[in-house]
């Protein structure tokens, strides 16, 4: 795989910048826009462009392994890439006991997109960042020689491909948000931004672990820690993949307002934590806020 293969994707790079007109900020003397990565390419969208680009190039034409739960946006970004670029890849599958169900529409694309699903029980999938685990479930999907990309996507080459959007951010805003799962979209765009300007991370898992594991990435990536960034971890709404009635309205209405569809496990709790900011007063008057669109809906 050569970054010419990936060009002939035609990814679109830089995304588009849009300024939208929301009263909530506009009252405050605020700008938002949005960062549109979902517009980067239809099969990877936002965050996954710029996480699995640095790593379909490293893999060289090797399988690529990778690791998700049953509703994986990352699993199935890594088995659409599998098919756009004629690589095999086998997708590590959370729960053993989903090998007898029949597959979810996610898992059913993956196979479709040529991905070879391989599924561990819970207990060998929470140690597999441990090399004997790792070892064990290489071998048990036959897949010793694999490229091996971390849960998430969230390895070194990751974070540096991510920092491609602060850079493409600079000049252009003075608050730049993101929804953070792993944290190493955030690690590289923090990483990537100018001076002046800051990355503020909306957490989607409970936890406040992130920031440990923020720093180790771009430590990992850059040597250090990169960027002015901090994290606000109050708009999770109890965890992963978890609603509110609350969370459901303010999402609806913000896509009746703007006409944008919007993720819901992650970038609707962005846009939730962005609005409940600007109402508290956390933006200075004058400011300009965009919001990093990572992901699109998921039409199943
Ligand atoms: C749509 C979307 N936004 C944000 C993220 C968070 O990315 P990260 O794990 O790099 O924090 C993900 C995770 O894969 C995602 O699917």
């Amino acid at each position: 795989m050569t970054s010419t293969d990936l060009a002939a994707l035609r990814p679109r790079l830089p995304s588009p910048l849009q300024e939208i007109e929301d009263d909530r900020f506009t009252r405050r003397g605020v700008r938002l826009s949005l960062k549109r990565d979902d517009l980067i390419h239809p099969d990877l969208v936002g965050n996954k462009w710029r996480k699995l680009a640095p790593n379909l190039t490293a893999a060289a034409g090797r399988t690529l392994l990778t690791f998700g739960g049953a509703y994986s946006n990352h699993l199935r970004a890594t088995a659409a890439a599998g098919r756009l670029l004629g690589l095999p890849t086998v997708g590590v599958v959370r729960g053993d006991e989903l090998a007898d169900r029949p597959l979810n529409p996610s898992l059913a694309r993956c196979v479709s997109d040529g991905m070879r699903l391989a599924f561990v029980d819970r207990s060998t999938y929470r140690r597999k960042n441990e090399p004997s685990a790792l070892l064990a479930i290489l071998r048990a999907a036959g897949a010793e020689d694999a490229y091996v990309v971390p849960e998430g996507g969230s390895n070194a080459l990751a974070v540096q491909g991510c920092r491609a959007l602060g850079e493409e951010l600079r000049g252009r805003a003075d608050v730049v948000a993101v929804a953070c799962g792993t944290g190493g979209t955030f690690a590289g765009l923090a990483a990537g931004l100018g001076a002046g300007q800051r990355a503020l991370g909306i957490p989607v898992l409970k936890g406040g672990f992130l920031t440990a594991d923020i720093e180790g990435l771009q430590r990992e990536a850059f040597g250090g820690r990169r960027g002015e960034w901090a994290l606000d971890d109050r708009f999770h709404f109890g965890g992963y993949a978890r609603t509110t009635p609350q969370l459901d309205a303010f999402t609806e209405d913000f896509e009746g307002r703007h006409g944008v569809g919007v993720e819901r496990l992650y970038v609707a709790k962005l846009l939730y934590g962005l609005v409940a900011l600007v109402e508290e007063g956390a933006f200075k008057p004058g400011s300009r806020v965009t919001a990093v669109i990572t992901g699109a809906p998921y039409d199943g």
